[in-house]
């Protein structure tokens, strides 16, 4: 028995290094069309491309994982996005980006929010050419209301659906109910293991954590600022919930600011944050869920592999 988990153990260890390996890549080939076309929209005088970014529609959540990279299951009180900002950011990024290639509408768990169509509809008014993206655990998937439906047809909207353990049994339901409505989808296999990566002492080596980073370059947007990753916003629930005072605000860029165009902010993306000191190289932990209303049983054992 030891020496078969041990081969599987090995088996994935292999697997996570040749994954890596290409995502870096990957990763090189695409900053370096990124830096060239970039360059080229420069002299002509035109407005950059921004990869992607990603936006809560809310905050809270219905499976709340623990060990939530966004902090989500910590997130006791149901939170929106405000609909108005939404569209003064969208407005202020359409100035800067001639496009922005992909859009992640997520959370928290999306399909809560009941504004969502009209989120869409405002995404897809300011960048008809973006690939939409619903990210979810698909547990409301085959609730969703006819006018959400509707949006999501007509916009083209994508979904990405995250499987855990509640929901393994309806996987294949799941994914036949998007299939039915046209709707292009990716279903992932159950995810048995989640990572933790924060260091609480906060001492780690920014380019190095950027090096191992579990989020890399998913740029994150919030009321009118944006950063590298979800980090410097979602901490405020991990302060709040722990009882600590980490401050990341100073990796938030105000993108409405008017000198700030989007070269500027593409250069301030690439930078390592100041927040980089709190992530580590990622431990894998069995998935399991906050279960509690008070959320008594998220620990920060559950986030810090140092705590
Ligand atoms: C924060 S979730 C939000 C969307 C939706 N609730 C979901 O779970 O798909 C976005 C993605 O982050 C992944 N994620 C969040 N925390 C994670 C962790 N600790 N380890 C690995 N993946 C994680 C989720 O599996 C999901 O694919
Ligand atoms: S489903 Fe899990 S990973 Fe997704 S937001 Fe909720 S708690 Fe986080
Ligand atoms: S804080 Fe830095 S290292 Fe950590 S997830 Fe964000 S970008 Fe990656």
């Amino acid at each position: 028995m030891l020496t078969k988990l041990h081969k599987l153990k090995n088996t994935m260890n292999k697997r996570l290094v040749q994954s890596s390996f290409t995502v870096k890549c990957f990763m090189k080939l695409r900053k370096l069309y990124s830096n060239v076309d970039d360059f080229v929209k420069k002299i002509l005088n035109k407005k950059p491309v921004l990869y992607l970014f990603e936006y809560h529609v809310v905050e809270h959540c219905n499976m709340n994982c623990k060990s939530c990279f966004h902090f989500s299951n910590l997130v006791k009180q149901p939170k929106f996005a405000d609909f108005e900002q939404y569209t003064r950011d969208l407005r202020r990024l359409s100035e800067q980006f001639s496009n922005v290639r992909v859009i992640h509408l997520m959370g928290g768990e999306p399909l809560l929010n009941p504004e969502l169509p009209q989120f869409i509809h405002v995404t897809r008014h300011f960048f008809p050419k973006a690939t939409i993206c619903i990210l979810t655990n698909g547990m409301l998937v085959k609730k969703m209301a006819p006018e959400l439906m509707k949006a999501i047809v007509k916009h083209n909207v994508r979904f990405r659906v995250s499987i855990y353990e509640p929901m393994i049994k309806r996987r294949e339901e799941v994914a036949s109910f998007l299939a039915q409505h046209g709707i292009k989808h990716w279903v992932s296999d159950p995810y048995l293991s989640f990572a933790k990566y924060i260091n609480i002492e906060g001492n780690s080596n920014p380019k190095k954590s950027v090096g191992q980073c579990p989020a890399s370059r998913c740029t994150f947007v919030s009321n009118g600022r944006m950063a590298r990753c979800a980090l410097p916003f979602n901490m405020k629930y991990f302060n709040r919930h722990f009882d600590k005072q980490i401050d990341m605000r100073s990796d938030q860029l105000d993108f409405h600011d008017s000198d700030v165009d989007g070269f500027q902010i593409k250069k301030h993306l690439l930078k390592p944050m100041s927040a980089c000191r709190y992530c580590k190289e990622v431990e894998w932990i069995s998935w399991k869920r906050s279960v509690r209303a008070d959320r008594s049983d998220a620990t920060l054992n559950d986030f810090c592999s140092n705590a």
